[in-house]
């Protein structure tokens, strides 16, 4: 099979190269003994993909290694008793080894693509769909007719969460930092859209009249503080990420003087060892999807060989929706 590799730990324009290797057994990491091989036609590529060609991720296989955590793709084999069949078209969460013309996911972690989504959005299903879902519902317990104000609206989870949001009756507000990225949260879903260099806060409490319910943050940085101020009464800060890179501290006496909290959302860490959980979430987007909610946004596409630049656009912000390599 062709894949890319990560060679050596000097970021995205030396890191990887292009090789031929053999292609991989039916069994995955997860799954010993089991797994399904899944034909590659598009790959995800994401935040942790760039981090580890600088040897900064927390997860760092030895060198060299395929990285690459989603595909859409056809599968070629699946094991007695899973979900998915020979030639059927699927989106998959492979963890690692995606960046590869063959790849491997374990059965609980592939999901039927319906035939209007292309491969590339099938690339685009499962990581930023499935944190979407586990963090606004099972970790910052959304209901419907509730505030959300989503930071880096126009980003991959960004753009995930605003569709999850809209489907669960949520009303949405993305913060975004350009005039381009307005549109796409716009297209995406957001029914407001405010600006990261203006005042955002106040914007996001008169539009949601008093402040919002809860504020999904995969950015992080100095904003946090006052996305704290923009929740009302009993409101959630929900923790994705920290593509400002860098961590926010909170004084709590903000939390208690207005009855908020600050929830965390790992969903790798949580749903890896829990298939029935990745299996319910996998239903929910799913019924999301038939009911015309969920439509991943795809920003750009490469070939394999320009795997670097790819990564380039999300380490220079100038990534929107989805960035995925194609075959
Ligand atoms: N917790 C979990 O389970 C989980 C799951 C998936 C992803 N994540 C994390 O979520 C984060 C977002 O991932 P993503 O795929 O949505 O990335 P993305 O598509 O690049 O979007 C991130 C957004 O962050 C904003 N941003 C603000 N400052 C930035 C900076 N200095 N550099 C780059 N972007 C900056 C940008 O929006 P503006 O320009 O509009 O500000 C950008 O659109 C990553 O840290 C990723 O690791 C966490």
């Amino acid at each position: 099979m062709r894949a890319v590799q990560i060679v050596e730990l000097t970021g995205p324009d030396s890191a990887l190269r292009v090789v031929e290797m053999p292609d991989p057994e039916p069994s995955h990491p997860m799954t010993p003994g089991s797994g399904v091989v899944v034909d590659v036609h598009a790959a995800g590529v994401s935040f942790p993909e760039l981090l580890q060609t600088r040897g900064e991720y927390q997860f760092k296989p030895p060198l060299p290694f395929v990285p690459g955590s989603e595909v859409g793709g056809v599968v070629r084999s699946a094991p007695e008793g899973a979900a998915v069949r020979p030639g059927d078209r699927v989106a998959a969460f492979c963890m690692l080894g995606a960046w590869a013309s063959v790849a491997v996911a374990p059965e609980y972690f592939c999901f039927a693509l319906p035939d209007d989504l292309d491969f590339a959005q099938g690339a685009s299903l499962v990581l930023n769909y499935h944190t979407a879902w586990f963090a606004l519902k099972l970790r910052g317990r959304l209901s419907a007719g509730e505030w959300v104000l989503v930071h880096g609206g126009a980003g991959g989870v960004g753009t995930a969460v605003l569709q999850v949001a809209r489907g669960i009756g949520a009303h949405t507000i993305a913060v975004v930092s350009s005039e381009l990225k307005e549109r796409v949260a716009k297209a995406a879903g957001a029914e407001f859209v405010v600006r990261s260099d203006a005042a955002w806060k106040d914007q996001a409490k008169e539009i949601s009249e008093g402040g919002v319910d809860l504020v999904l943050d995969p950015v992080g940085g100095d904003r946090f503080t006052d996305s704290i101020r923009s929740l009302r009464q009993g409101g959630r800060v929900v923790v994705v990420g920290f593509t400002a890179g860098s961590i926010p501290e909170v004084r709590v006496n903000r939390l208690l003087l207005s009855n908020t909290e600050v929830v965390g959302a790992g969903w790798g860490a949580y749903v890896m060892s829990k298939p029935d959980v990745t299996r319910e979430i996998g239903a929910a987007i799913s019924g999301l999807m038939d009911q015309g909610f969920i439509r991943p946004v795809v920003g750009a596409r490469f070939p394999l060989s320009e795997a670097g630049a790819a990564l380039k656009l999300l380490d220079e912000r100038e990534a929107t929706g989805k960035v995925v390599l194609e075959f």
